[in-house]
């Protein structure tokens, strides 16, 4: 098939470049010339593991192709899939502009004929039918579509497993052309087939986003309770997640979620439901956990870690990415600030979008080593669970910290062997000192 997408962020350039694989020949349309050209040359801009690979190998093969200009790929296109963004309204309702200017400049485009336009990105209920009227209202007398909801559930770091072997593709349409096409697309691939109505395909995207961050705020909420009474919390979970109907998965305590998604689709799914007056006060209770886990870590960092420097290792909001948008580590390095800290920070990948952030204030540094930023350092703080602070060498890092006291918001180390080895080690849900 010729399928066409609008917007190269995760789910758009992931998606594209799977597809390109798969034997399709895919057109990806963005509005800026640099980042095409970057794409185009096999630089796919984010961090995810395998993409490069993908991207390049598609490009040599001729199945991918990028461009400003609607007219070159609309035209021939069976598909069209909107993968733009939907930042948060300072209201905290999804902003839907960029999703309807690109269905109006789709529906100009189109040829004479049937063609598909399904949306990817996470878009308010009735958002799909609307696409729908904008498109109708400007495309061509002899140009006919039909819409289809498709949302994305791939997460950052394993983008491309998630994609290639995804737990199920959601089709949401009243057509059953389209939908036959849809699953003519995805038929290679593996996962169970949900086919709806276009708009239990555009809840089910809030509603799995909203349960997984219920999820993690209900793991969260459980530390506070083994915090106060001395229980251990990963202990506590193992123990509920035997429970076949709960399971393990995304029931890990922390600092929190983060990222683009999680925080900003719990506040839309808020808003929906104050839109229609319903009782939100759950969804809110999620976001709340998720800000008083943020907020005891960091009392826990104040009380324990004397003024001064301190070294801060992970910057991205989850490991394997470099993306650092609603980083729960964030949170915490401008509480630090606020109170003095000069913080010397490291992460493997997200140094360079953080630097940007921060470039402008003198009391933090971003350093090329995990190590460097231990000198003169009074403490550590984890934010994010890299495979590579798993594997360091505690005994080094022992060495040169100036006071050897450990803050771990995400329970990497064994809190028994930290104290053998000397250390003051905080972690989340689990007492040790
Ligand atoms: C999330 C969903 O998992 C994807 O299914 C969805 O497609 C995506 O949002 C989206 O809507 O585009 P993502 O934000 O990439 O994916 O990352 P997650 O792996 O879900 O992690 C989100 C946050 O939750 C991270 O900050 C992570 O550290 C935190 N987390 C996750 C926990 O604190 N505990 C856990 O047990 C799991």
């Amino acid at each position: 098939m010729i399928i066409t997408f609008i917007g190269h962020g995760y789910v758009g350039l992931v998606t594209a470049c799977v597809f390109a694989d798969l034997g399709n020949t895919v057109y990806v349309i963005g509005r800026n010339q640099d980042k095409l050209k970057r794409l185009s040359s096999g630089d796919p801009i984010i961090f995810e593991p395998g993409l490069q690979e993908l991207l390049k190998k598609n490009l040599a093969k001729k199945t991918i192709h990028f461009t400003t200009d609607y007219s070159v790929s609309i035209p021939k296109s069976d598909i069209v899939f909107i993968a733009v963004g939907t930042p948060p309204n300072e209201d905290g309702s999804a902003n839907t502009t960029t999703v309807y200017s690109v269905a109006e400049l789709i529906g100009k485009h189109l040829k004479k004929g049937y063609t598909i336009v399904s949306c990817k990105s996470t878009v308010p209920i009735g958002t799909n039918r609307k696409i729908k009227k904008i498109i109708d209202t400007v495309k061509n007398k002899d140009a006919y579509i039909d819409v289809v909801s498709c949302p994305e559930f791939l997460r950052e770091g394993t983008a491309l497993q998630d994609t290639f072997t995804p737990d199920r593709i959601v089709i949401g349409s009243d057509s059953k052309k389209a939908i036959n096409i849809l699953l003519d697309l995805h038929k290679p691939l593996e996962g169970k087939r949900v086919i709806v109505g276009l708009e239990s395909a555009e809840i089910i995207k809030y509603a799995s986003n909203s349960l997984l961050a219920a999820k993690i705020s209900f793991a969260n909420l459980i530390s506070f309770y083994c915090e106060e009474t001395g229980a251990d919390v990963l202990e506590v979970l193992e123990g509920v997640g035997l429970d076949r109907r709960i399971g393990h998965r995304f029931l890990q305590p922390g600092i929190g979620y983060g990222g683009s998604c999680f925080p900003k689709d719990v506040k839309a799914l808020i808003t929906m439901g104050d839109a229609l007056s319903l009782d939100t006060t759950f969804l809110k209770a999620i976001e709340k956990i998720n800000r008083d886990a943020q907020t005891r870590f960091i009392s826990k960092i104040k009380k324990y870690v004397p003024k001064g420097k301190i070294a801060l290792w992970g910057l991205s909001f989850k490991p394997n990415t470099d993306d650092v948008r609603d980083s729960p580590a964030f949170n915490i390095i401008n509480a630090l600030l606020y109170d003095g800290y000069t913080i010397q920070a490291y992460d493997p990948e997200a140094y360079k979008n953080a630097k940007r952030i921060y470039k402008k204030n003198k009391n933090i540094t971003f350093l090329s080593s995990p190590y460097d930023t231990l000198n003169e350092a009074n403490g550590l703080v984890i934010c994010t669970e890299w495979n590579e602070f798993k594997q360091i060498d505690l005994q080094q890092v022992k060495k040169i910290l100036k006071k050897p006291i450990i803050l771990d918001g995400r329970n990497i180390y064994e809190p028994k062997k930290m104290k053998i080895r000397g250390f003051t080690y905080l972690s989340v849900g689990r007492n040790s000192v």
